[in-house]
């Protein structure tokens, strides 16, 4: 049974996943780098608590409960009593390599369910890194994670049954989402099919044959998207979004996965999109 969670990395997505825990009821413990990192996580989750609380989403006392059920460290071998842990570190493999093979040492109990919030790696590649592939999953989550209603449920060829049970039972049931199950091709369902339309909009942009907000005007009006391409690159993290894009391509070898130079370019400028203040638009911070 779940009942202690632990999330490793509290950035966009691990504070995400951390909030819904915590107002789900478990008990969250959150792994940082370091002092400073886990402040500014903290600050993140408790700021999107407060606008939960303001939008009428969440009672005051439920945001205060929630807080109280969420701790902060900075030594994964506090994760030793975890039941479930959810890796959400940068989109690198080698970083979440590292994470797993760490968990794996300092998790005894083999049951516990090793989990990856990875936009795209194949989970084989993190389950190998383990003594416990049959209870290493992907549990892909979808930014701003309090907001978006979908969690990519990734078994690998290795992964056992009860895993996938365990894992998809309590994103549905106790985090209210609803779940969609891929099997172990990069980028899943949603980011193979999402990552190529943002590229075809980089392109765009970068072909010069539109500018950013028409092309994304074209997908808010013309389509009824919430956003277009390019804001949502901006919200995904134009980072992210080139690790994402290198998966598939590494993948596939395909040219619809190729990241553009533009933004190629503007990973190394710095430009990450919303969190960095700067990407295809500019950011009050
Ligand atoms: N907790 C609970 N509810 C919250 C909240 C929080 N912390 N923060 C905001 N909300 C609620 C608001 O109250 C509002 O609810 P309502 O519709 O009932 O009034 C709703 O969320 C929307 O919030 P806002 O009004 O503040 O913001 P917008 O209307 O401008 O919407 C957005 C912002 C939700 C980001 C919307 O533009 C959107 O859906 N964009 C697309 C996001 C998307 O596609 N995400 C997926 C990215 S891909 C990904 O993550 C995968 C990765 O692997 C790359």
């Amino acid at each position: 049974m779940i009942e202690r969670v632990g999330v490793v990395g509290c950035g966009l997505m691990g504070s995400g996943i951390a909030e819904v825990c915590a107002r789900a009821g478990f008990d969250v413990l959150v792994h940082e780098v370091d002092a400073e990192a886990a402040e500014r996580g903290r600050d993140r989750l408790v700021k999107s608590l407060d606008r939960a609380v303001v939008a009428n989403k969440l009672n005051p006392t439920d945001r205060d409960d929630a807080v109280h059920r969420l701790g902060f460290t900075i030594d994964l071998s506090d994760f030793a009593d975890r039941d479930l842990v959810v890796e959400a570190v940068i989109e690198s493999e080698d970083a979440k390599v590292s994470v797993f093979r760490t968990l794996d040492k300092v998790i005894a109990n083999p049951e516990v369910i090793l989990a990856s919030n990875t936009s795209s790696i194949p989970i084989m590649k993190l389950a190998m890194a383990t003594s416990r592939p049959a209870n290493v999953i992907g549990m892909h989550f979808f930014n701003p994670v309090p907001v978006m209603n979908l969690v990519e449920v990734v078994t690998s060829l290795l992964t056992s049954e009860g895993t996938e049970q365990q894992v998809g039972a309590f994103a549905a049931q106790h985090l209210n989402k609803r779940v969609i199950r891929s099997k172990d091709r990069a980028g899943f369902i949603v980011n193979a099919l999402l990552i190529p339309y943002i590229l075809s909009a980089v392109r765009m942009l970068e072909s010069g044959f539109a500018t950013a907000a028409d092309i994304d005007a074209g997908m808010v009006e013309g389509c009824n998207h919430p956003m277009g391409p390019l804001a949502l690159a901006d919200l995904i993290g134009l980072d992210t979004t080139m690790a994402v894009a290198e998966s598939l391509y590494d993948e596939f070898r395909e040219q619809l996965y190729a990241p553009p130079p533009l933004l190629a370019r503007m990973n190394e400028a710095g430009l990450f999109g919303r969190k960095a203040g700067r990407g295809f638009y500019e950011y009050k911070r």
